[in-house]
């Protein structure tokens, strides 16, 4: 059976093609960004395409397996990928124009992966606090923080039934808002890559008005930023 770190990238390289990679190039244009930092890079298919595109810096994540990915699928002489958790960012010197922190990676900052115990929101909604403060150390002044987080429209709908259809995936499934508990699971079903995946995961979740009032402790200028080619996801972003 395929884990859900391998299921996860390969759908995401599905969602996430060109033409998004592209819209995240224009908006790292025009905030002057030439050098990234991406937490939470999977298997490096944005920043590798970012790298196509001019860009260069280095990639990080918690998960070995997506590291592995990375380094043999997306390599790219102008960036780097390493296998770190980004709680442990102080390890960085380096500071970078901009920071990325995509694909509601913020959420599973203590627990991604399946079967995962679900820690307090308190203490989820405390990691991602944390997080969001390092990620901003690491940017140089008048960089760009560009994260985001589950749609209040997905929310508000508490259930939606997924069919997921493109080149050799094929997935259906749910995700589930527990609005008490704070939880959002997702399951899935299906063949991948040739691959029989069944799984999921579940997790606190942030609003986008609560991550937007973490950012504003740490920025002036902070704002929804839409993308035609993002359709889960709300982006925000902040200036230092
Ligand atoms: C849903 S996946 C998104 C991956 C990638 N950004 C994408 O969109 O394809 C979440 C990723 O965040 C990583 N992650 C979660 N918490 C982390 C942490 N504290 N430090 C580093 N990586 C983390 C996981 O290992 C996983 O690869």
């Amino acid at each position: 059976m395929m884990s859900l770190s391998k299921e996860w990238a390969l759908l995401s390289r599905a969602m996430y093609g060109q033409k998004f990679i592209d819209e995240v190039a224009a908006l790292l244009r025009k905030n002057k960004v030439k050098t990234i930092l991406e937490c939470g890079c999977g298997d490096g298919n944005v920043l590798r395409g970012l790298a196509d595109r001019g860009f260069s810096g280095l990639g990080i994540d918690g998960d070995p397996e997506m590291i592995q990915m990375a380094n043999q699928e997306h390599k790219h002489p102008n960036i780097k990928y390493l296998t770190l958790n980004w709680l442990e960012l102080g390890k960085i010197a380096e500071k970078y124009d901009g920071v990325i922190c995509r694909g509601n990676s913020l959420s599973y900052v203590l627990n991604w992966k399946e079967g995962k115990e679900v820690l307090p929101e308190m203490v989820i909604k405390s990691a991602i606090a944390k997080s969001i403060g390092l990620m901003f150390e690491r940017i140089k002044p008048s960089g760009l923080l560009y994260v985001d987080t589950v749609r209040q429209e997905d929310i508000d709908a508490s259930t939606r039934e997924i069919a997921l259809e493109y080149p050799r995936i094929s997935l259906k499934g749910r995700i589930e808002y527990d609005l008490e508990r704070r939880v959002r699971k997702t399951y899935g079903e299906g063949v991948v890559w040739g691959e029989e995946f069944r799984g999921g995961c579940e997790s606190v979740f942030i609003t986008p008005n609560e991550l937007e009032e973490v950012m504003k402790q740490h920025a002036a200028r902070v704002w929804r930023q839409k993308f035609r080619y993002e359709k889960n996801y709300q982006a925000i972003c902040a200036i230092k």
